[in-house]
């Protein structure tokens, strides 16, 4: 069985296809194939490992009637039409879990980051600009003792809650329904309604997958919700965000600072308006990017493809039992 894999990825993922006894193909660009290349490509593979860079749907899978799998090494899969696979008897996985923590933990570098100023604090001192101690220099917000708030409260927004404990923050979330009130006490985290969130949180941080309902879920509405003094952490996906609310908000002064992994569009140009303003940090999608977790990433991603194309039950499957009861 041939796989494509689109483009370099850790090792130990290509070791695993290759150990099956797969005929690997790798996409050696730096970067991802053009929906025509990859067609060329990919043309009689019987499976695709793919990033979130691909855009998979109906027409590049009827361009690509061999294809059996797409495995996504990627959690999120706003790329993917999972219907239109799920109709033409195409498996989808993903890897959840293996990243959860790391994500999280880089969630809390970009809360650093804002509030304690440190992007801009680098640069005054790699510019040689750092005369002396100053009394008023970089000043910044405590993120100690503050109210956190999260929206979508799933593995990465409960990883993010857990690590609010050690500052003494107060947590409030929201997503579609509360957790487990055992879980609540846990994490010491009180469900409130969404708009009640954007008016109480110093800090605001997105976890909630891209969806039709999510897009632009943080838009010239809420944003006017937000406190002045807040800052906005986004390390989900671009365009829960609307980007041009987002400099209007940031013009005028309606938010203290902004962190975001993730951007719409990304990447992001650099003579884009957000990349003006000192107090927003932007980093090119790298929350998960620990070396260890893009190895568990990229066997994780492997091990589904390996076990959908022989027919079991993958560890991570979006549509397995959909489309096997279509096809038995
Ligand atoms: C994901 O997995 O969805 C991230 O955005 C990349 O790790």
């Amino acid at each position: 069985m041939r796989v494509v894999v689109t483009r370099r990825i850790p090792s130990r993922g290509i070791e695993l296809l290759r150990d099956a006894g797969f005929d690997v193909a790798v996409w050696p660009g730096e970067l991802p194939p053009t929906r025509e290349e990859l067609i060329a490509f990919a043309r009689g593979a019987d499976g695709l490992l793919t990033l979130l860079t691909e855009r998979i749907d109906g027409s590049l899978l009827d361009a690509l009637p061999t294809v059996k799998v797409v495995s996504n090494m990627a959690v999120g899969y706003d790329n993917i039409d999972v219907d239109a696979c799920t109709a033409r008897g195409v498996v989808v996985c993903i890897t959840p879990d293996v990243l959860t923590e790391t994500t999280a933990d880089f969630t809390w570098a970009l809360i650093f980051a804002v509030a304690r100023r440190v992007c801009e604090a680098v640069d005054n001192v790699r510019r040689g600009a750092w005369r002396t101690w100053e009394p008023l220099g970089f000043l910044g917000k405590d993120v100690h003792s503050a109210t956190l708030g999260i929206i979508g409260f799933g593995r990465i927004g409960q990883a993010v809650a857990r690590r609010a404990t050690g500052f003494a923050q107060r947590v409030l979330y929201t997503d579609r329904n509360p957790v487990a009130p055992e879980r609540e006490r846990e994490l010491n985290a009180t469900f409130v309604p969404p708009d009640e969130l954007l008016q109480r949180s110093d800090i605001v941080t997105l976890h909630v997958p891209l969806t039709p309902e999510t897009r632009h879920l943080i838009g010239a509405r809420e944003l006017a919700l937000f406190k002045p003094s807040a800052i906005l952490i986004n390390t989900a996906r671009g365009p829960v965000v609307d980007t041009e609310a987002l400099v209007d908000a940031l013009r005028v002064g309606r938010l203290w600072g902004v962190g975001l992994d993730v951007t719409d569009p990304e990447p992001l140009p650099a003579d884009h308006p957000l990349l003006q303003f000192p107090n927003v940090v932007v980093t090119p999608h790298i929350a998960s990017a620990s070396e260890v977790t893009r190895q568990r990433m990229a066997e994780l991603a492997a091990q589904n493809l390996i076990s959908a194309l022989h027919g079991e039950c993958p560890p991570r499957s979006l549509n397995w039992d959909a489309v096997r009861g279509r096809t038995v």
